[in-house]
């Protein structure tokens, strides 16, 4: 297993590239099986989730092709409507084929999500969501298996609380079902925004992408499509803390300020210099004192959950008491005890963590749990007096394309040890 040796104590500077949104490419790919023409996708990022999707579709019967950061998928037919456990496990966002699957095939097997380590991760509201738009549901053996054999019906779905990857999943059911949908309580996030631009080029019509409700009148059927996905706004986040935490300079461009806003807000808070030099660029400059400022994650355009490990780590060196409340998932302060281990004085009581700051922290052997908690712990080791040694970083390969060559550009003493 791949570890990071990370010596702290540089501050950052330079320019720092955003990729494309790992969380806008998932579910663009699988919005590639509701048509039998050729997809194509700009900027996915060379992560592991994508690949692992990228499996996932080509057992599914997609042909893909990968080029770079562009993805040519083809669909002629569905060959075998499934998520098998042995990938699911891996990620949770394999649920995404549910809804193309019913809508393009009137089947899907899908294994149910174990949980995983931020804490359970049901997918009852996608399941739900397809009920109400005619498909029946099995559950059995660990699998929910769907079936829609005279195709979907337009309904109404009224979600009980906001969920991501269940709007994206139920509007790429709804593209294809007779009449009209309406999602209510829909989660407004960018990448949400970003899979109705591409279901829309490719035919589908859909209303009200970015708010609480999408209406989508469903069509006989969908074309091919050319799409380039948004940018990766929590890697860019991440980035603009790494700047921060450092007392660095630095810029990271290729990004949507627009999609960042909580996060600059609450950085300027702080007490960290953040400046907009044009529309795809956003410029920190640490180095002043670092004020505590507390934080609640909420959905877009709140305080983005999966920037919240990244915060905390940010706040261990903030003067003052932050106590930062993560609303969102019932277990996601896994890395409060490894930074903890680092010398951060933190105290986690249920739903909220209290950092009292400023704590000096040293380099010690820590292990990545999580996506974002991996990145919280290479936040903190940069600044770190001495040398860190972060086990398991598979973790952060899923979501971050090669962290530790983008960082070492600006500056960091970081390197990859097989
Ligand atoms: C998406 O996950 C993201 N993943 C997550 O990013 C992100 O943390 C999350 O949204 C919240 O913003 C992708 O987009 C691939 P949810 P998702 O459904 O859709 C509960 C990362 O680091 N819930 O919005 O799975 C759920 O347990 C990842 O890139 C149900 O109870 O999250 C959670 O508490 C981590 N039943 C809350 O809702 C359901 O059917 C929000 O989950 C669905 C969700």
């Amino acid at each position: 297993m791949d570890k990071f040796v990370i010596a702290g104590g540089a501050a950052l500077h330079g320019e720092i590239p955003t990729n494309g949104s790992k969380n806008a490419a998932l579910p663009a790919l699988a919005a590639a099986l509701l048509t039998a023409e050729p997809v194509v996708l700009h900027r996915i990022p060379r992560v592991r989730d994508i690949r692992t999707i990228e499996r996932l579709l080509v057992d599914i019967g997609s042909r893909t092709e990968v080029d770079g950061e562009t993805v040519r998928l083809h669909t002629p037919e569905i060959v075998c409507p499934e998520a098998p456990y042995e990938l699911v496990k891996t990620m949770r966002a394999s649920s995404l084929v549910l809804g193309p699957l019913v809508a393009r095939c009137g089947r899907a097997r899908v294994s149910l999500p174990g949980g995983c380590a931020i804490g359970a991760r049901p997918i009852n509201l996608h399941i739900f969501g397809l009920e109400q738009l005619g498909a029946r549901i099995n559950q059995a053996h660990g699998y929910i298996e769907a079936e829609a054999p005279q195709g979907l019906r337009g309904a109404v779905v009224q979600f009980d609380r906001i969920t991501v990857t269940g709007t994206e999943d139920l509007m790429m059911a709804a593209v294809l079902a007779k009449g009209e949908t309406v999602l209510r309580n829909a989660a407004r996030e960018p990448e949400v925004v970003d899979l109705a631009a591409l279901l829309t080029k490719m035919g589908a019509r859909i209303e009200g992408a970015g708010s609480s409700t999408i209406r989508i009148e469903g069509v006989e059927r969908l074309g091919g499509a050319e799409h380039t996905v948004i940018p990766d706004r929590i890697e860019a986040g991440t980035f603009l803390i790494a700047g921060a935490i450092t007392a660095g300079d630095v810029t990271v461009t290729d990004c949507l300020p627009e999609h960042l806003g909580a996060l600059v807000s609450k950085l300027q808070q702080a007490g960290v210099e953040v400046t907009q030099p044009d529309a795809a660029t956003l410029r920190v400059r640490g180095g002043g004192r670092l004020r505590s400022v507390d934080m609640t994650t909420e959905e877009y355009p709140g305080f983005a959950t999966d920037l919240q490990a990244q915060y905390m780590a940010l706040m261990t060196q903030a003067e003052g008491i932050a106590i930062i409340i993560e609303t969102i998932f019932d277990n996601r302060f896994m890395h409060a005890q490894e930074l903890a281990r680092m010398g951060a004085n933190i105290r986690v009581e249920g739903r909220q963590a209290i950092v009292a700051g400023p704590h000096v922290l040293t380099g010690a052997g820590v292990i990545a749990s999580d996506l974002r908690a991996s990145a919280s712990l290479v936040l903190g080791a940069l600044v770190a007096k001495g040398e860190t040694v972060i086990d398991r970083v598979y973790h952060i390969d899923r979501g971050y394309e090669k962290i530790e060559t983008k960082l070492a550009r600006v500056g960091a003493h970081i390197r990859r040890v097989e």
